[in-house]
């Protein structure tokens, strides 16, 4: 059965919406194979975030993922990669549509497209790197 990694961000974490985002996955008939409470080091986050190394977004994002704690998750599911990143909806959380866990909570206040709640691997090759990275 197909494997994903789920972050909850330090906002989704700090907002107590942990328990809710658990319900929503588990609600969809995902399982969850492994949970943590995490605060990274630099380099797991460097990392993580590779591809986005040198855009103007890259420093914040990382500042911002290692201002508090991270729940990392490994969650089974059919297709569960795609599925997940459905029920996260689209990155800017102003655009996610409702019924998303992004478009339900995510807030524009003035705050950063950064401060999305959640991760959501994008590929089974990507599901397979970040978990290693995550749950090594
Ligand atoms: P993840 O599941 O977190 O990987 O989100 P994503 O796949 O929807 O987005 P992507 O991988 O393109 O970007 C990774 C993260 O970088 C996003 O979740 C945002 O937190 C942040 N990010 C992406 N694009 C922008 C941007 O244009 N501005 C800012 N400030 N942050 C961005
Ligand atoms: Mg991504």
């Amino acid at each position: 059965v197909e494997e994903t990694l789920v972050l909850i961000k330090p906002d989704g974490v700090a907002r107590n919406l942990t328990g809710e985002i658990l319900r929503r996955i588990e609600a969809k008939g995902y399982s969850l194979v492994d949970i943590r409470l995490v605060e990274p080091e630099l380099s797991i986050l460097a990392a993580h975030y590779a591809e986005h190394e040198g855009k103007p977004f890259y420093e914040p994002l990382v500042e911002f993922m290692l201002s508090g704690p991270i729940v990392a998750i490994r969650v089974a599911g059919d297709r569960v990669i795609e599925g997940f990143r459905m029920l996260a909806g689209t990155t800017d959380p102003t655009l996610a549509a409702p019924g998303t866990i992004r478009g339900d909570f995510g807030r524009d206040w003035g705050l950063k497209v950064q401060q999305n709640l959640v991760h959501g691997s994008d590929s089974p090759e990507s599901a397979a790197r970040e978990l290693e990275l995550w749950f090594a």
